[in-house]
């Protein structure tokens, strides 16, 4: 799970690393209250998940809090690199003197973790990674021993960085370890014209597999920004959102991806990704239908079973009963096959449904399915 800026920067403030003063809102009005709060000039920051803020216009000085207001109004709705701009952060400008990159990232095929460091930090980091690598350091860390002062010590003098940056290298791995992360970014860490070491910017990526151990995540709403995500999570159901019309239902993660892959290649495309595993209850097909029917984008759905453990009979009675709750607004397409599959395609026979036809093989259930979603 990945945070915005300001749920990162308040991950650093808790670990004691110097950040600007800042809070967030999503309202350009309220900007202007929170820039007088600060003091009246204001670094307006799109709070997106994703880098190049800068550069795509996301990041804006504004002088006094009028300013602040009509740049939040701007920022506010725009896209950045796909994403929409629903919050800003307001945050005091700093007096940069220069401006450094530090990174903690899990270096999954080494089994380590690795210090990026470099004295060049800022918007071009990427650039001068490319052109000069020599300039980043890339340092590995035995995650049983981490990151004390004498590691940090030289983790800073390899990259160039100040003396003064190794109480933040060590603070830095602090957060990644305490809280669960496998990435910590700051970009820029900066040197203030008056000699402190601040975050400017930050990125964390949290361990999903921690999530159990953490309690306080809960509060990360970010975990789904999309509300049927959202929705669907607070249902227990392995769902994802994904940007087509036909809906789609299937039992097991592979079939549910080959599941996908049919659809795109009848020439329509999957509105998400809904995995209800052995789960053949009516509740969870209940579950799984609502959510997908609420998806305004979709067009028609189409459920996938290969009867196992749970078979087709077992998954009929499911469909049928979730019909009784879940008021069916667009064409459903069934294929069962595998375990009990006649006596399945014979209960949704006897439920005879306006809405809801069968299909005896996935080819051919995919391809009606988008044939539905394209003319509908
Ligand atoms: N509080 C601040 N005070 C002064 N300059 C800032 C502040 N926050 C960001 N900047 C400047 O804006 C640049 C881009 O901001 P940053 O938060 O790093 O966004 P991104 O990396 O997404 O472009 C930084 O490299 C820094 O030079
Ligand atoms: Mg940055």
């Amino acid at each position: 799970m990945d945070l915005y800026e300001h749920q990162a920067r308040q991950l650093f403030e808790d670990h004691g690393i110097l950040v600007p003063r800042a809070e967030v809102t999503d309202s350009s009005k309220e900007a202007r209250e929170i820039a007088r709060r600060l003091g009246g000039r204001v670094v307006v920051k799109a709070q997106v998940k994703t880098g190049g803020r800068g550069k795509a216009g996301g990041v804006k000085l504004a002088t006094d809090p009028a300013a602040a207001e009509l740049t939040a109004r701007q920022i506010l709705g725009m896209d950045i690199k796909g994403h929409t701009v629903g919050k800003v952060m307001l945050a005091q400008p700093v007096d940069i003197e220069s401006e450094f990159y530090v990174s903690y990232v899990l270096d999954r095929a080494a089994g380590r973790f690795l210090a990026i460091a470099s004295a060049e930090g800022g918007m071009e980091i990427e650039e001068v990674a490319a052109t000069r690598p020599e300039a980043v350091a890339r340092i590995p860390i035995d995650p049983a021993e981490g990151v004390a002062a004498a590691k940090a010590a030289h983790i800073a003098d390899t990259a160039g960085l100040p003396p003064q940056t190794v109480d933040v290298l060590v603070r830095l791995w602090e957060v990644l370890t305490r809280e669960d992360a496998v990435l910590v970014e700051v970009n820029p860490l900066v040197r203030t014209t008056q000699g402190q070491i601040l975050a400017l910017d930050g990125k964390v990526t949290l361990d999903d597999n921690a999530r159990f151990r953490q309690a306080r995540w809960g509060e990360q709403k970010s975990a789904h920004d999309d509300p049927l995500e959202a929705a669907a999570a607070t249902k227990g159901l392995n769902y994802v959102k994904l940007d087509g019309e036909v809906g789609i239902i299937g039992n097991g993660a592979g079939l549910v991806m080959s599941t996908l892959d049919v659809v795109a290649g009848c020439g329509a495309r999957p509105a998400n990704f809904l995995d209800i595993g052995g789960g053949a209850s009516a509740q969870i097909m209940a579950d799984g239908l609502s959510v997908i029917l609420s998806d305004p984008a979709v067009k028609s759905v189409f459920v996938n079973v290969f009867g196992g453990i749970t078979a087709c009979d077992a998954v009929a009675d499911g469909i049928v009963q979730a019909l009784e709750t879940v008021q069916l607004t667009k064409p459903l397409v069934v294929r069962l096959d595998g375990n009990n599959a006649v006596r399945g395609r014979a209960i949704l026979d006897g439920r005879a449904h306006p809405l809801v036809q069968q299909a005896t093989t996935m080819d051919g259930a995919a391809r009606r399915a988008a044939e539905l979603a394209n003319a509908g």
